[in-house]
């Protein structure tokens, strides 16, 4: 093979321009694609800029151009040459004016024929795509998506360091954080039998660095969860984690306000429009059905728990002091896109997510078609005229049951239906806070209350005196920013007193031993003098993904793992030896 030694590059394959003509140039890439045209050959040369096409002419230089019929896709390949006026131009390309004709031509490497094109739209599987990424990253949607990750990470750091943030690294190796996920445990072997937790965030890492003075931190921090791989989730992924001393709710999302309308002005050239919209959670849940809602639309869920009073239909009389109602949605102006058998499709969708079945009511051309045609009356159909505020071409869906799971039924269907029949400018961005969270959610499978945000989140004061008796209606000083439906980062105001954060471990029914043990260090900490503080943690995959339009988490990260935490490409997770698991005095039991 030969080698660059005496080549320098003088520019990149995406470069040349037709002011380039007549320069003498050294490009270095892989070749994307060769062909022959009778006396001339021709190699399409690719980095990760873009193409620029190489010609070589028999009739100037035979060796030469025999050499470059050596050459195969994904070689490496360097060469020098003039740039000239094409005769036969391609207006695709940025670089589609000009070629170089060339006087050298080095082979820096060979390749295989590669298993995937290199092609934004070469429909490759995924499967395939993350075995070879290496090859699926050469694409140059992929080189666009590292660079503009970097870019994006880049603008972070500038806003958070020119106000005086700290960048900080905490351990990887530590105690359990309790972000509600299981831990990815380390074995140590110099302490047989004991397990350090990879951290589910850097949490009690930055409230402590509050403790120790630092005043503002951020950090562009690794966190590993070990959870059930819904989309948008990958088991290891990037926060931007940010905590600040002296604040409160309002200062704290004053300066992510700044910081975000920073980002996309600087990124995406938009002007965000400050304040930013707050909801509280429960109006969040009440219109939406989701505690992160896509506001591009509306569809917006309406209470029509009253209806039992004009049908006479068993399933509408509903009582809502049980905690049940009948919940509706007018999706305007789908009537006529929705079949029976569509609308069978959309029970069918509804039952998938566990709702015991969907009501469905269209207005056509003046005519009133349902799926409870039995039961519909003229009071009932101006019952849902007033309420839903139906007009001729409006499609109604209704579902009736528990409040709360009726909500989040609903709110799935929301989001299929936007998915179905909407499409999105991708420069709209619809943001808000939701902010009045529940300190606590019940967990009926714990049978206990569990922290909704995490356990050091600081109630909201006039709260307080409700912790004990009515735990259920204490709200947090949490918040959370979403934009369009994405939960992109969530944070709060903690607790800075070690009485009132053992007072909340007492009620997550942690034991004394309990605290002790987990979080022992922590409330001990707190006892040498707390500053208020608070912060946040953006999920930066996610915040990738929705600045840069993709849809899977898994095309925003340069190495990411399947549903099943695996990564196809180094086979990683796998077994290890026994010297190794010895040395960690682990013994490996497998149910047959
Ligand atoms: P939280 O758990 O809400 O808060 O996480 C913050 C943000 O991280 C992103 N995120 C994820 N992204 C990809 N894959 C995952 N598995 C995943 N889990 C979370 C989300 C989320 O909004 N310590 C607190 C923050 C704080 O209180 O300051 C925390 O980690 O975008």
């Amino acid at each position: 093979m030969e080698t660059v030694k005496g080549l320098k590059r003088t520019h990149y394959c995406g470069d040349l321009r037709l002011e380039d003509q007549g320069k003498e140039v050294t490009l270095m890439g892989w070749a994307n694609k060769t062909r022959d045209l009778g006396a001339l050959s021709f190699i399409d040369l690719r980095d990760k800029t873009g193409i620029s096409q190489l010609v070589f002419n028999k009739d100037e230089n035979e060796a030469l151009y025999n050499k470059s019929k050596e050459v195969h896709q994904e070689y490496v390949l360097a060469a020098r040459g003039v740039v000239r006026e094409r005769s036969s131009k391609n207006p695709d390309l940025p670089t589609g004016e000009v070629e170089v004709e060339c006087s050298e031509l080095r082979i820096l490497d060979v390749a295989k024929t590669p298993p995937i094109y290199i092609k934004d739209d070469d429909n490759a599987s995924e499967e395939i795509r993350l075995k070879y990424r290496y090859l699926d990253l050469r694409k140059p949607r992929m080189q666009e998506m590292l660079t503009k990750r970097a870019e994006i990470t880049r603008l972070f750091r500038e806003f958070l360091h020119d106000q005086s943030f700290v960048e900080v690294e905490t351990p990887f190796l530590g105690k359990p954080t309790p972000e509600g996920a299981r831990d990815y445990l380390v074995p140590s072997r110099v302490n047989p039998g004991y397990f350090y937790a990879l951290p589910q965030s850097p949490q009690l890492m930055k409230q402590l660095l509050m403790i120790a003075g630092t005043d503002r931190y951020y950090q562009v921090a690794r966190c590993f969860r070990d959870e059930d791989l819904r989309a948008n989730r990958q088991p290891e992924f990037t926060q931007v984690d940010i905590e600040m001393s002296f604040v409160d709710m309002d200062d704290v999302m004053a300066m992510n306000e700044e910081l975000l309308v920073y980002l996309f002005k600087e990124f995406k050239g938009i002007e965000l429009k400050r304040p930013f919209s707050k909801m509280s959670y429960d109006e969040a849940m009440a219109k939406y059905g989701s505690d992160k809602p896509d506001l591009r639309y509306g569809f917006e869920i309406h209470d029509l728990s009253g209806i039992g009073e004009t049908a006479d239909f068993d399933l509408l009389k509903v009582s809502p002091e049980n905690g049940d109602a009948v919940l509706g949605i007018n999706f305007n102006g789908l009537a006529e896109k929705y079949s029976r058998k569509k609308l069978d499709k959309l029970a069918s969708y509804a039952k998938g997510i566990g709702a015991s079945g969907l009501l469905w009511l269209k207005k056509e051309n003046g005519e009133v078609a349902s799926s409870f045609n039995k039961f519909l009356t003229d009071d009932l159909v101006a019952y849902l005229d007033r309420e839903l505020d139906l007009q001729d071409g409006d499609l109604a869906v209704m579902m009736v049951g528990d409040r709360a799971k009726t909500q989040d039924y609903m709110g799935m269907v929301r989001i299929h239906m936007a998915g179905e029949n909407l499409t999105f400018d991708p420069e709209d961005f619809a943001m808000t806070w939701i902010v009045d969270f529940p300190m606590f959610e019940y967990s009926e499978e714990e049978g206990r209350y569990v922290a909704m945000h995490h356990p050091f989140t600081h109630p909201v004061e006039e709260d307080i005196p409700l912790l004990e008796k009515e735990p259920e209606k204490v709200r947090a000083k949490a918040y959370d920013i979403v934009i369009n439906g994405d939960e992109c980062g969530g944070g709060s105001i903690r607790i800075n007193n070690a009485e009132l954060q053992n007072k909340i471990f007492q009620l997550l029914k942690l034991t004394k031993e309990d605290i002790e043990n987990r979080f022992g260090f922590f409330t001990e900490a707190l006892q040498y003098g707390t500053p208020p503080h608070g912060g946040i943690a953006y999920g930066l995959d996610r915040l990738v993904m929705t600045l840069i339009g993709r849809d899977s988490i898994k095309d925003v990260i340069a190495f990411p793992k399947t549903q099943t935490a695996s990564d196809l490409m180094t086979q990683a997770p796998t077994s290890v030896t026994r010297d190794q698991l010895d040395e960690l005095h682990l013994k490996v039991e497998m149910d047959q």
